[in-house]
């Protein structure tokens, strides 16, 4: 894991003159264990913003916008309005109209394990850094005033754990169909950090240098089907049991790696 004391330093502002949202700041403040910035801007290389309707994270002094957890709205609403079925992370899941349960080991702001519930599938979306996981929970709440349908809200468990741990725990016992993971890309391309979202992340998380950790704990949990997200030409994942994926889904910008239990530690051997 990135070690957190290393990440850009950020405090809690409150926004917003309703004294409940002013509240709900100062508690978050404490529970994350963050300074709270009151009004000011402070000396702070990023701020988590509490707003009359919602929690966002921004760089101050930056023209870029905030990043926060949409489901419903916005990019999101739009992709979500599209048929989900034809998505390459559906069929990258193996997905084919009966509902699967998944756990994706990289909830981020939680549009693919979205996504995925939307389909009809179970989905326990982990999360480790707590300020992603604020973000994540606020969005869920969002959504959760705002559908008319609950596909989405009884279908997306948020767990904020480290993905490996959460795994080793459950030692083979009641294994999802599938694990998903959307590592964040260290190396600095264009592609990797185009969006504004994954820029202000990746200011919070700092350099994550252990995908490789998370595959190997994904193929070593004995799961049927394990997929990775991958920027188009980015490399494989290595680990030290399997270097090139038996399948891949490749669109436009991003790439999708399947690797099938026949590959997982249970049943073969590390690579010399
Ligand atoms: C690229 S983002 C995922 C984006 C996500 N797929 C989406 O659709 O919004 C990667 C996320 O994985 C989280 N992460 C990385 N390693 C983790 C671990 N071992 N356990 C849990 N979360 C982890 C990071 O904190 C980050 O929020």
């Amino acid at each position: 894991m990135a070690d957190q004391d290393e990440a850009p330093k950020v405090a809690v502002r409150c926004k917003s003159s309703h004294p409940e949202r002013a509240a709900y700041a100062a508690a978050l403040a404490r529970t994350l264990g963050l300074p709270f910035a009151g009004d000011v801007n402070g000396p702070y290389p990023l701020l988590l913003v509490v707003t009359d309707e919602r929690l966002e994270l921004l760089q101050p002094g930056s023209t870029e916008g905030p990043a926060y957890c949409d489901l419903t709205g916005g990019a999101f609403g739009y992709r979500r309005s599209q048929p989900l079925r034809r998505e390459l992370l559906a069929r990258a899941v193996g997905f084919k109209g009966k509902a699967l349960n998944i756990i994706d080991m990289t909830a981020g702001l939680g549009r693919d394990a979205a996504v995925l519930a939307l389909l009809g599938c179970h989905v326990a979306a982990i999360e480790r850094h707590p300020v992603v996981f604020a973000l994540l929970e606020d969005g869920l709440r969002r959504a959760r005033e705002a559908d008319t349908t609950s596909t989405l809200t009884e279908r997306l468990t948020l767990i904020r754990a480290d993905a490996c741990d959460y795994l080793d725990e459950l030692a083979g016992v009641a294994l999802p169909d599938v694990i998903y993971l959307d590592p964040m890309f260290p190396e600095r391309t264009q592609s990797a950090l185009a969006k504004k979202e994954m820029r202000l992340l990746s200011r919070l998380l700092g350099r994550e240098e252990d995908a490789g950790r998370l595959l190997d704990a994904a193929l070593r949990s004995g799961c049927h089907r394990v997929v990775v997200k991958r920027p188009l030409h980015a490399p494989h994942l290595a680990t030290s049991f399997v270097r090139v994926p038996p399948l891949e889904f490749r669109g436009r910008s991003a790439r999708f790696d399947a690797y099938f239990s026949h590959t997982n530690a249970r049943t073969a051997g590390p690579l010399s």
